[in-house]
C-alpha cells in the first residue's frame, strides 16, 4: 500500500509526477503529496484526501523542478491528516523522503532522536527513517548514499524509499526491501514508481528493483548497488502492455470496465494453455515442478482475501480431480504460528498484485524450510512472481478497480488448468472427464458474455430495490459455498453494507437468527449435485420470513420460484459453476455500491495492493 513515484530528467517533474500518482492512486488514497527539486530549493506540497486535493494545493505554487518525487498514501502510523501526509523532512529541512512500508523498531529509533533534540511534527515512522538518516550522515560526515546505506542495516520492516536533497541536485536516491520498486527507463530521464504504471506513457524499458538494492538515479545514469555498497549491473526488461490497459475506456469506473472484459481476460487466462483435441492441457511452469507435486503429501494453498477464496474453489478442485490433500491457509495466520513443511511440501500461492506482505514473508518462511513454492500471480515480474520456483501468470490484465473481480475468475481457470494437468499427470482423471471439463472451460466466455448481456438490468433492478438494506447474508455450498464469501466481501467492500457469507447447511448453527422480513439472502441455487438440499434451506429461509435472492441455472424452476428476485445463470459442470456464478454477484455490488454513492473504485480504508502486515 502506498503508491511512490519519482521522476529525473529533462521534462518538468510536477505534471509527471501527478500523472503518476493518479494511476498509483488505487495503492491508498488517505492523502498526497510531491517534493520538487528547484534551484536548490525543496518545494513540498501535500494534502490530505486524494491526488485532486493536493492539485488544489499546489495550484498557483513554485511547481517547477526536473527532479521530484511524490506519494499517495494508506495510513499506517498516524491518522490520515496534512501533517502525516508525505514526502516528510528531516530535522534541517534539507532532505525530503516518501516511503512505502513500515519501520517495525521506528518506537526505539524516534526515542534515541527524541533524546539527541530531534523534533517531530507527524506521527509517521517515515519521519523517523528521515531523520535517523540525517542524524548518521551529521555523525558520520558521510555521503548521503552512504548515510541511507548506513541506516537501512540498522532498520527493521518493509520498505520502499525515495529520497532528494539540494546539495544532490539531478539525484534521487532510492532502496527497498518487501516493498515494490520499478525503474523506467526512457528517452527524457528516468521514472521511479510502485509499479510500472506511471512510467507507460514514457517508456516500456523498466528495472524492477530486488530487495537490498539501492539505486541512485539521475537524468542519464542509472546505478544499482547492493548495501554492501557493490555496484550491480541494471537488468532492463521491456514491458509488454500498454496504455489503454490502464485506462477506463469509456466505462464510468475500472471496477464495471474489468467485470465487462471477463469474457476476454477468462480467454486469455487459458489461451493456448488448453487442447481439447489432443486433451492436453500445457502448463509449463507446473511441468517444471511435476517430481514435486507428484511425491507431495499436500498441497497448501496460502493467499489473502479475494486470492483465499480462490484457494477454497481450488482446494475442492485438486482434491476431487487430483486425490491429494490440500490445505488452505490465510497467510497472516499461516506465517506466524510455526507451522509444520518440510521439502515434501509444494505452496501454491495465489495473489493478483504478487506483493502482498503476508503471502510473500508467509513464502519466504515456508521456502526456508525447503518447501517448493508455486506462484499463481497477475502482475508480471512482481515480488512473489519472482519468489517462486515455478508459476503461472494469470494474464488478467491489470487489476486497478480496487476490488479484485476478473483477477478473481483468471485465477480460478489457472487454478482449474491446474488440477487438471496435475490430475492428468498423477492419473487420476479419465479422458472422458478431462474432455468434458476442457470443452467446457472453452465455452466459459461467451457464457460470461451471456450473463452480463442478459443479465445487467435484472441484477441493477435488484440492487435499485435492496440498496437500503443494513445487512445480507450469501448463502451456497460445494463449489460454490467460496462464492457466496465472494459475493459478501465484495458487498462489504464497495457498499459498506454488512455482509456475511455461509456454507447453506451451516446457516442453520448460529446465522439463521439473524433472518427477518427485513434480511436479504443471496443463494447461489445453481444445478448441481447440491441442488435438492439447497433448495431445502432456502425453504427454511423463507419459512422464517427472509427475503430471497436466487442465482439459478437457465431453465430453472423450482428455486426461481421460492425467490422474490432470481438472476440467471448458463449450465455448467460443477467445477467450473464458480466462473459464472461469481459474476452477477459482483454486478450486483457494483450497482449497490454505485447507487449508495461510494467511490467503488477506491472505497474507503482499502488499498489495492497490501504491503504491511
Ligand atoms: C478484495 C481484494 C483483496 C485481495 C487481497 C489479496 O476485492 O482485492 O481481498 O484479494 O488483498 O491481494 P493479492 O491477491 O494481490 O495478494
Amino acid at each position: 500500500m502506498c503508491g511512490i513515484v519519482g521522476y529525473v530528467g529533462r521534462e518538468e517533474a510536477y505534471p509527471i509526477l501527478i500523472d503518476g500518482l493518479k494511476r498509483l492512486e488505487y495503492r491508498g488514497y488517505d492523502s498526497a503529496g510531491v517534493a520538487l527539486l528547484h534551484q536548490n530549493v525543496i518545494n513540498l506540497y501535500k494534502k490530505e484526501g486524494k491526488v485532486a486535493a493536493l492539485e488544489q494545493e499546489a495550484s498557483g505554487k513554485n511547481i517547477h523542478g526536473n527532479v521530484g518525487i511524490g506519494h499517495t498514501r494508506w495510513a499506517t502510523h498516524g491518522e490520515p491528516c496534512d501533517r502525516n501526509a508525505h514526502p516528510h523532512l528531516s530535522g534541517s529541512g534539507r532532505i525530503a523522503l516518501i516511503h512505502n512500508g513500515i519501520i517495525e523498531n521506528y518506537g526505539q529509533l524516534k526515542a534515541d532522536l527524541v533524546q539527541k533534540g530531534y523534533d517531530f511534527k507527524s506521527d509517521t515512522d517515515s519521519e523517523v527513517l528521515v531523520n535517523f538518516i540525517e542524524d548518521i550522515q551529521i555523525n558520520n560526515n558521510c555521503s548521503l548514499e552512504e548515510a541511507v546505506r548506513i541506516a537501512l542495516k540498522r532498520v527493521t520492516g518493509a520498505y520502499v524509499i525515495l529520497l532528494i536533497d539540494p546539495q544532490l541536485p539531478d539525484t534521487i536516491i532510492a532502496a527497498r526491501k518487501g516493498s515494490p520498486l520499478v525503474i523506467g527507463v526512457g528517452e527524457k530521464g528516468h521514472f521511479l514508481g510502485s509499479d510500472a504504471s506511471p512510467m507507460l506513457a514514457y517508456t516500456k524499458d523498466v528495472v524492477y528493483i530486488n530487495d537490498y538494492e539501492m539505486a541512485i538515479v539521475r537524468p542519464d545514469e542509472l546505478i544499482l548497488k547492493n548495501y554492501g555498497n557493490e555496484t550491480i549491473t541494471p537488468f532492463v526488461q521491456r514491458l509488454d502492455l500498454d496504455l489503454e490497459a490502464i485506462e477506463k475506456g469509456g466505462y464510468e469506473h475500472f471496477m464495471l470496465k474489468e467485470i465487462f472484459e471477463q469474457p476476454q481476460t477468462i480467454f486469455d487466462s487459458f489461451r493456448g494453455r488448453l487442447d481439447a483435441e489432443q486433451l492436453r492441457v500445457t502448463l509449463s511452469g507446473l511441468d517444471s515442478i511435476s517430481d514435486k507435486l507428484l511425491k507431495a503429501r499436500r498441497i497448501i494453498i496460502v493467499s489473502c482475501g479475494t486470492s483465499w477464496h480462490a484457494g477454497l474453489v481450488a482446494e475442492y478442485i485438486i482434491e476431487e480431480l487430483c486425490r491429494v490433500n490440500v490445505e488452505v491457509e490465510y497467510a497472516s495466520e499461516f506465517r506466524y504460528r510455526n507451522p509444520i513443511i518440510d521439502e515434501n511440501d509444494v505452496i501454491l500461492a495465489i495473489s493478483q498484485s504478487g506483493e502482498t506482505a503476508d503471502t510473500l514473508v508467509a513464502l519466504e518462511t515456508a521456502k526456508k524450510q525447503g518447501a517448493t513454492i508455486f506462484g499463481i500471480v497477475n502482475v508480471v515480474g512482481s515480488s512473489i512472481a519472482r519468489l517462486a520456483d515455478a508459476g503461472v501468470y494469470t494474464h488478467a490484465g491489470p487489476e486497478i478497480g480496487v476490488a479484485s473481480t476478473k483477477a478473481f475468475t483468471a485465477q480460478l481457470v489457472v487454478l482449474q488448468l491446474f488440477a487438471l494437468r496435475l490430475a492428468q499427470l498423477k492419473g487420476t482423471i479419465s479422458d472422458e472427464r478431462f474432455k468434458t471439463l476442457i470443452e467446457g472451460l472453452a465455452k466459459v466466455p461467451e457464457q460470461v458474455d451471456w450473463i452480463l448481456k442478459t443479465q445487467k438490468a435484472t441484477i441493477r433492478a435488484i440492487a435499485d430495490k435492496y440498496r437500503g438494506s443494513s445487512d445480507f447474508l450469501y448463502l451456497g455450498r460445494g463449489y460454490n459455498f467460496p462464492i457466496a464469501l465472494e459475493g459478501a466481501l465484495k458487498l462489504k467492500e464497495i457498499s459498506y453494507i454488512h455482509a456475511e457469507g455461509y456454507p447453506a447447511a451451516e446457516m442453520k448453527h448460529g446465522p439463521i437468527a439473524l433472518v427477518d422480513e427485513t434480511l436479504p439472502v443471496v443463494f447461489i441455487a445453481t444445478q448441481d449435485p447440491f441442488y435438492e438440499k439447497i433448495v431445502s434451506n432456502m425453504q427454511e429461509i423463507k419459512a422464517r420470513k427472509g427475503r430471497l435472492i436466487a442465482v439459478v441455472s437457465e431453465g430453472d424452476t423450482q428455486a426461481a420460484e421460492l425467490a422474490e428476485d432470481y438472476i440467471v445463470v448458463p449450465q455448467a459442470d460443477e467445477i467450473l459453476a464458480p466462473l459464472l456464478s461469481v459474476i452477477p454477484l459482483q454486478l450486483l455490488s457494483y450497482y449497490i455500491g454505485v447507487e449508495r454513492a461510494v467511490d467503488v473504485d477506491k472505497p474507503r480504508n482499502l488499498a489495492k495492493s497490501v504491503t504491511v502486515e
